[in-house]
């Protein structure tokens, strides 16, 4: 996709290119493969937002991982968070005594991390650890800690790279801050 397309025209501005998100995840990727040298994990993708870095990131693990999918709401067409966590789509398999990594888009309010970090602690998971491809610490409303993320952003909503906002950018191969004269009508 070229710079003149117009779901670039809508961005004020790119934080991160096609390059830097790629180096990036292929550090995140060998960090994750040494720090569990010795074990099968089981990545979880988080839909939709986090499918495009999940499917960079494992390729960037070496390790025998398996991969699961799991579907959560929150947002609707706005780009405040309703606080409302909505489990649309569950695991398919059990997650007894597995090494399980979570693997987000990006953690605001840190809502849906939290309610999913409870729900799989308590279906025996032997290790769970929280990976984002961006994390807003300053938007914290719940205490939550992200064990591995790219890059911190400032207070500034986000599309592309399978960030959305009302199901739109995610194909954008860039991160870039949303022009607020889109959601501002
Ligand atoms: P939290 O539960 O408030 O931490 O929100 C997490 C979810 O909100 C993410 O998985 C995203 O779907 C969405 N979200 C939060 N901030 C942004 C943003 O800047 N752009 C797009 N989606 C966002
Ligand atoms: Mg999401």
């Amino acid at each position: 996709m070229n710079q003149d397309s117009p779901l670039f025209q809508d961005l004020t501005s790119v934080l991160y290119t096609q390059e830097e998100l790629a180096q990036a995840v292929a550090e995140l990727g060998q960090r994750i493969t040494q720090d569990y040298q010795g074990k099968a994990p089981l990545m979880i993708c988080i839909l939709k937002g986090a499918s495009l870095f999940f499917t960079d990131l494992i390729r960037q693990i070496d390790l025998p991982l398996e991969i699961e999918f799991m579907a959560i709401s929150s947002y609707g067409a706005s780009t405040v968070s309703s606080g409302e966590v909505r489990m649309i789509k569950d695991l398919d398999r059990p997650i007894l005594g597995r090494d399980v990594l979570i693997v987000e888009d990006i953690v605001d309010s840190g809502m849906t991390l939290s309610y999913l970090s409870r729900l799989l602690n308590s279906r025996g998971a032997s290790s769970l650890k929280l990976v984002s491809l961006l994390d807003k610490p300053s938007r914290r409303t719940v205490p939550l800690t992200v064990d591995y993320s790219c890059f911190k952003i400032p207070d500034a909503f986000v599309v592309g790279y399978g960030l959305d906002y009302d199901e739109k950018y995610r194909n954008l191969p860039v991160v870039g801050i949303l022009d607020p004269k889109v959601y501002c009508k």
